[in-house]
């Protein structure tokens, strides 16, 4: 259906939460992204699926809590290279597969993921 939104086609709420919860299980299992991040990630995961709803055309939930996401200012206090955003789209690629996300609506949202995560890289390393 065209008029829906690619939130929408993903399923919504509960397949984001579920898929959000399960990138969280891999980053903290990742040993290039897992040192950055806190011990408790419920509340990071709580912002993401509140970004993700909104960057994928549901509600503004993210913006409404939060403000204007700015996420490259964000995060700016991590050192952040081109081999933590590989890292990241790792593990969202196997949220992707953990709940059955494949084709079109996929391609989509991981390369607009894509171009996220490495403009979020402020660091250089030595690995691309
Ligand atoms: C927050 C790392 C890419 C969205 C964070 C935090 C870290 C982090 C360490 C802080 C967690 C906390 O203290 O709770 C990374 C790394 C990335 C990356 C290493 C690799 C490129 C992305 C991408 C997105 C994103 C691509 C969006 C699609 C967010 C959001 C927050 C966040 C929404 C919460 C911001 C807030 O505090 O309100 N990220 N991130 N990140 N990240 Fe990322």
């Amino acid at each position: 259906d065209m008029d829906m939104t690619p939130y929408e086609h993903l399923g919504g709420e509960a397949v984001l939460k579920e898929m959000v919860t399960n990138f969280y299980g891999f980053v903290k299992q990742d040993e290039v992204l897992a040192p950055l991040f806190p011990d408790d990630l419920t509340e990071t995961a709580r912002k993401q699926t509140q970004f993700l709803t909104q960057f994928l055309g549901g509600p503004s939930l993210y913006t409404i809590e939060h403000g204007h996401p700015m996420l490259r200012a964000r995060h700016m206090p991590f050192p952040i290279t081109h081999r933590h955003a590989k890292a990241w789209l790792g593990c969202m690629e196997k949220a992707m597969d953990s709940v059955s996300l494949q084709g079109p609506l996929r391609d989509f949202i991981i390369s607009r993921l894509t171009m996220t995560a490495y403009h979020m890289v402020n660091t250089s390393d030595d690995s691309h």
